[in-house]
């Protein structure tokens, strides 16, 4: 493991945090390691970060150690986002006296591995989703997790969208009754950059990420629907799998995967040589929640026009919320008890001290954004793990093991053309 030059001139314009005690994680502070530098690296990162300056915390993160597979890379990202530390074999954070919670943000398949260890070494763990790209190692993580948890050691998973003012507060509506019975639920997670010119990330690998829209998507809106409606689904009744685009072009790593989408949009093809997508590029699927509601479901990466239309509506027999990440911070919502002359649907703007988290950022209608959700996700993880409880409920393995279940009853159900019940998948 190295450690970083902090402040040193080769790097004048990068903020380095003030020195740290050596024994970092134990002065009260949670020791936090990440895993996984890019996307999620870089979110979550900023997440950790910031939230105990945003929220009260009696254990507020500290940033450890960033690891990753490049070096230099890596200690840049360090640097560039207040990790104190670099490193590049992901073992090593596990050894380390001053790191208590493992952040694993990196592709799907290497979920399992990564969380047990991390489990095994006394660490607790928040997981990205999908909770693994497979249900026979999301059910190896769950059981980790059982025994971790009976050592006093927690899981989470960044189901990122239920910490979204609007989805949290369609949560509270529904557990307040305001929606009644519930009939329906419409969800659809629509995006449109998995055309032909992208190439074979290992996002269309399904060695790699297991599935393509569905786990990425699908995993999103079968989260948000349990979250919201506190219900669970126990068949899914039909389901349509697609893969539009069969050959994408071979690069070599992810920068030059993103370097070469970029030049073959510009019309100039870079790459001789092509392979298979693995995954789905589209899956939609119908289902059924215990306490009676029917749902519908879309997931696409092919929906031209839509960059990252994440929507979900619920009826009930008293009113209706909806929700579009376009709009996040906003919720619709029906209210289906007034006098007939004034219903209609009302636009809440969920920046209010009375929404949930809203009193964390700034004044009403001083809107927040997509890294809002991680900030509140870090401080709701720092929160619990320093006694004290989230403002709405954090998935755990246990909990994310359901939508991994929903996740492969639709796919079978697709491959299989028939309805598969939940209670087919969920047995260890
Ligand atoms: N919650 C959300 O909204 C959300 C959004 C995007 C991605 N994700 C999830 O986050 C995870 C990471 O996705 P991403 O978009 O950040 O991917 P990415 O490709 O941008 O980054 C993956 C990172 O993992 C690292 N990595 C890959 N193989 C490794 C190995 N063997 N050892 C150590 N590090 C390794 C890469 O170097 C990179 O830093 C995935 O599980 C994905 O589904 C969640």
């Amino acid at each position: 493991m190295t450690q970083k030059s902090r402040g040193s001139s080769a790097t004048p314009s990068v903020h380095v945090p003030s020195a740290q005690p050596k024994a970092a994680g134990r002065d009260g502070a949670l020791g936090v390691a990440i895993l996984g530098t890019k996307f999620m690296g870089r979110a979550h990162s900023n997440a950790w970060g910031k939230c105990a300056q945003f929220f009260d915390l009696k254990r507020p993160p500290r940033m450890i150690v960033a690891a990753g597979r490049n070096a230099s890379e890596t200690e840049a990202f360090a640097q560039r986002w207040g990790w104190s530390r670099a490193c590049t074999q992901w073992r090593e954070v596990l050894q380390a006296d001053d790191v208590d919670l493992v952040d694993v943000s990196t592709p799907n398949h290497l979920h399992a591995e990564m969380s047990i260890a991390a489990l095994e070494a006394g660490k607790h763990v928040a997981c990205e989703k999908p909770l693994s790209s497979t249900l026979a190692d999301a059910k190896r993580m769950v059981l980790a997790a059982r025994a971790a948890k009976k050592k006093g050691v927690h899981t989470f998973v960044w189901f990122n969208y239920r910490r979204c003012s609007a989805v949290a507060l369609a949560h509270r509506l529904v557990k307040e009754g305001k929606l009644g019975r519930i009939f329906h639920v419409r969800a659809s997670y629509l995006q449109d950059w998995g055309g032909p010119d992208t190439p074979l990330l290992w996002r269309f690998q399904s060695d790699q990420a297991g599935s393509g829209a569905h786990g990425d998507l699908n995993a999103h809106l079968i989260d948000m629907a349990r979250f919201i409606t506190g219900d669970e689904i126990i068949e899914v009744v039909g389901a349509i799998e697609e893969t539009f685009i069969k050959e994408r072009a071979i690069v070599a790593s992810h920068s030059e995967a993103l370097s070469a989408s970029k030049k073959l949009k510009g019309g100039k093809g870079v790459t001789k040589s092509s392979g298979k997508s693995t995954v789905d590029d589209a899956v939609l699927f119908l289902a059924r929640f215990k306490h009676g509601a029917v749902a519908s479901f879309e997931a696409t990466r092919l929906a031209t026009g839509n960059q990252n239309r994440n929507t979900i509506e619920i009826n009930g027999e008293l009113g209706s919320v909806k929700f579009d990440f376009e709009r996040m911070n906003e919720l619709q919502w029906w209210d289906g008890t007034l006098d007939p002359k004034l219903r209609g649907w009302s636009r809440i703007m969920c920046t209010d001290a009375s929404h949930p988290y809203g009193g964390h950022y700034w004044p009403a209608a001083h809107v927040v954004g997509y890294e809002h959700g991680f900030v509140s996700q870090a401080a709701d993880i720092a929160a619990v793990l320093g006694g004290g409880a989230s403002v709405v409920p954090l998935p755990d393995f246990e909990d994310a093991l359901k939508t991994q279940c929903v996740l492969e009853a639709a796919i079978r159900s697709a491959r299989e053309h028939r309805a598969v019940p939940i209670r087919e998948l969920d047995k260890f």
